[in-house]
């Protein structure tokens, strides 16, 4: 008997752990069940109904041309199976009710909105948070965005986004976890899990959304919507990670991006959409075209009308048309002209079908926003939450010392950002109110008293203020030191926001400069959207904080850190470029052919810039402390390791300096020979250590070889054996060195 239990023992110990699209499973075919039996009583005209997604006129416009007048007749004849952008729950309801008592078949809407970064709190932008490397505590922000969103009455979420991108002109960079595809799909999964909890049914869980698929990120010249020209090679080895992470985490939904693909949209890409996405990634839920982008492939060139566009889409899987509505207009002549089979029909109808049924809709289709939503938004806890992560996330970049400011210090506050409570709460506020934020001028009249903080706002974003340079020279000379917080306003930050030009403003440049005539101390509060060429600012300041757009609790942040109550523990997810034309640029480029191996490599056949460096001025997991932290005792415990099997590697972290503080202790490794070109350096893994002042860890990673797996010419993602090189430190250009094979 004894010999049966352990082997029962052993069999339930080897088993691989069910992903958790796996673990929904029971849920999966259940609904597929329950799809499959309503489909059977629908017409054509319904099943297209479900497959069509609007906006009303009134409601919140986030693309061109869109909405739709008569919604409740489309809703009363079963033609809209969802809406997005309502706000009022009230209103959401009143649509329900006339969609389950007065269509044929009652079948409930599902509503979808864009809660990026939080619903009524507003977390950091996505590339801030991504800067906390703290996997949990972003998890923690989508649970308590699902929750916020769930009482309002939405069931679905277009996040995460899981867009990869190294490209700064692009603005969209702020929705994002920046440029690398590790870091990126641990985010984009814990995302989800926050979002989706173990439950979709509950009434504090809601649907997330895998956008935009696929290689969004990646638009020529950084210009949004532009062309993405790659190979399938390049999209699976650099780009796909994330995306295959969210799905894993068992995502129900995803998005079709405006971009091409091959030459193709992606909304008419059945190679992405239904191979890739499903064949390859194993999606089992349903796709919803960005904004109009089933409509747009007449402008891509590759529909000659809306008719053919929907046919496109719906013969590559695509599931449902946001707001143009050539679905609703064509489906039924498609069907009848041979055009699509209404096999496909019934395919695409029960995927949707499916996701409402897990989402308990045909249970409950008011239970949304039925909750006590006193008791859900704006929870004291959730906000504090909030004013940690934005200190988490925030990165220091430079500090002469003049930071931790000192008790009863007379400061200087000056700039656009420094009093701007929308600004702070970055692009894709969804429930977001300004008028909670609590923005970085109370923060710090909070914390140090308000007689000692004397604001001036000193210019525009983009245009300099009558008097503005005067006054703010006038703050200044009571002051001890200058804290000048500038950067780019939310405007300049999210969709349709590229900029060929990442330096700062020249008003807010000529405000740097006047204050720097003063002799004062000058600490830059950098709050942005993106990586910015900010050289001209690390010149003359004498510490810079690149506080992003820290969201409604902002302001509480900024004083945590300035005033040393905490430490900086930040890190850089995407580089700081030296100058734009290093663009798109991240840190784990290929080595080329002729590589410049170090700054001070020079001849003239080498892959460099002849009037700029290679490297940028900030790299990639970059960010400083107010203590020091040491790497030492690198130790590889295998030093060979069978395939299969997992690589260990330990490394000695000290606080050497005076205070208590967290780093970022980041891994990475070179694969030194492989069948297709690999990064010079590539993350696979990290952990945030805090220790006080003086103490020391030893902190082991263990990566599984599946870590090292990589996408072959033959498309294929495996690992191979052969010899790597290992680093640990506090950014990409660690260090501490070691090496390993895999056998
Ligand atoms: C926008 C964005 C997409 C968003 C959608 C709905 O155009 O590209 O990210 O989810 O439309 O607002």
């Amino acid at each position: 008997m004894k010999r049966f239990l352990f082997a029962l023992f052993a069999l339930m110990v080897s088993m691989p752990s069910l992903s958790a699209a796996e673990k929904s499973a029971p849920k999966e075919s259940e609904a597929y069940k329950f799809a499959d039996k309503l489909i059977k009583k629908m017409t054509l005209r319904e099943k297209i109904g479900q497959l069509q997604q609007f906006v009303p006129k009134k409601g919140v416009v986030t693309g061109p041309d869109g909405g739709v007048e008569n919604i409740e007749e489309s809703i009363r004849q079963g033609l809209v199976g969802s809406f997005l952008n309502i706000r009022s729950t009230k209103r959401m309801h009143e649509l329900q009710r006339m969609a389950v008592k007065e269509s044929r078949l009652g079948i409930p809407l599902i509503f979808g909105f864009d809660i990026i970064h939080g619903c009524r709190i507003i977390f950091p932008e996505n590339l801030a948070m991504s800067c906390s490397w703290d996997i949990e505590a972003i998890e923690r922000s989508a649970r308590i965005a699902a929750a916020e969103t769930a009482a309002i009455g939405i069931h679905w979420t277009f996040s995460p986004m899981c867009d990869i991108s190294a490209d700064s002109r692009w603005g969209r960079v702020s929705e994002g976890s920046g440029e690398d595809p590790y870091l990126g799909a641990k985010i984009s999964a814990a995302m989800v899990r926050g979002y989706q909890g173990k439950d979709l049914s509950a009434d504090n869980t809601i649907a997330a959304c895998v956008k935009h698929f696929a290689a969004y990120g990646a638009p020529q010249a950084g210009r949004d919507y532009h062309t993405v020209d790659m190979s399938r090679f390049m999209l699976i080895d650099r780009y796909l990670p994330p995306y295959r992470a969210a799905v894993e985490a068992g995502a129900v939904t995803a998005m079709s991006s405006f971009n091409d693909f091959e030459g193709v949209p992606a909304s008419g890409n059945r190679w992405i959409l239904h191979d890739l996405l499903r064949g390859e990634l194993g999606f089992k839920g349903f796709v919803v075209s960005d904004w109009n982008a089933v409509h747009e492939m007449v402008a891509h060139g590759t529909a000659a009308n809306g008719k053919d566009a929907a046919r496109q889409a719906m013969n590559a899987h695509l599931n449902m048309d946001m707001v143009y509505g050539d679905y609703i207009k064509y489906g039924e002549a498609l069907v009848e002209e041979g055009e699509v089979s209404e096999k496909t029909i019934n395919q695409l109808c029960r995927e949707v079908l499916a996701v409402k049924y897990q989402l308990g809709l045909f249970d409950n289709p008011y239970k949304y926003g039925s909750q006590n939503k006193s008791e859900v938004i704006y929870r004291a806890e959730n906000l504090e939450f909030a004013r940690e992560l934005a200190a988490k996330s925030m990165v220091l970049l430079s500090n002469n010392g003049v930071l931790p400011l000192k008790e009863g210090v007379k400061i200087a506050l000056v700039g656009p950002l420094a009093d701007n409570a929308r600004s702070q709460l970055g692009s894709w506020r969804g429930f977001g109110e300004a008028k909670r934020s609590v923005t970085i001028r109370e923060g710090l009249e909070a914390r140090f008293g308000k007689d000692n903080i004397f604001y001036a706002k000193g210019c525009d974003f983009r245009n300099a203020i009558e008097g503005g340079i005067e006054e703010a020279l006038r703050v200044a000379e009571n002051a001890d030191v200058v804290l000048l917080s500038v950067g780019l306003s939310h405007k300049e930050s999210g969709e349709a926001t590229s900029l060929t030009d990442i330096s700062l403003p020249a008003p807010q440049q000529a405000l740097l400069d006047a204050l720097k005539g003063t002799g004062k101390k000058i600490v830059v509060l950098l709050g942005t959207g993106r990586a910015m060429d900010i050289r001209n600012e690390v010149e003359k300041a004498d510490a810079v904080l690149l506080t992003w757009h820290g969201g409604t609790m902002e302001g509480p942040a900024v004083a945590d850190l300035v005033s040393g109550d905490k430490n900086p523990s930040g890190h850089l997810s995407i580089s700081f470029p030296y100058c734009v034309g290093q663009l798109p640029l991240h840190y784990n480029m290929k080595m080329t052919g002729r590589p410049r191996k170090s700054p001070q490599h020079n001849s003239k056949y080498l892959s460099r810039y002849t009037d700029a460096p290679n490297e940028p001025l900030f790299p990639f997991g970059y960010g400083l402390s107010y203590t020091e932290f040491e790497y030492s005792d690198l130790k590889v415990v295998t030093p060979n390791v069978s395939m299969g099997g997992t690589v260990k590697v330990r490394v000695k972290i000290s606080n050497t300096g005076q205070c208590a503080g967290e780093d970022v202790v980041q891994l990475y490794v070179r694969d030194l020979v492989a069948e297709t070109t690999r990064p010079v350096r590539e993350l696979k893994g990290f952990e945030r250590v805090s220790l006080a002042a003086g103490e020391s860890k030893i902190v082991e990673f263990k990566i599984p070889t599946s870590d090292l797996a990589y996408c072959h010419s033959d498309l294929k993602v495996r690992a191979d054996s052969g010899d790597f090189l290992v680093w640990v430190g506090a950014d990409s250009n660690a260090k501490l060195q070691g090496k390993f094979a895999i056998r």
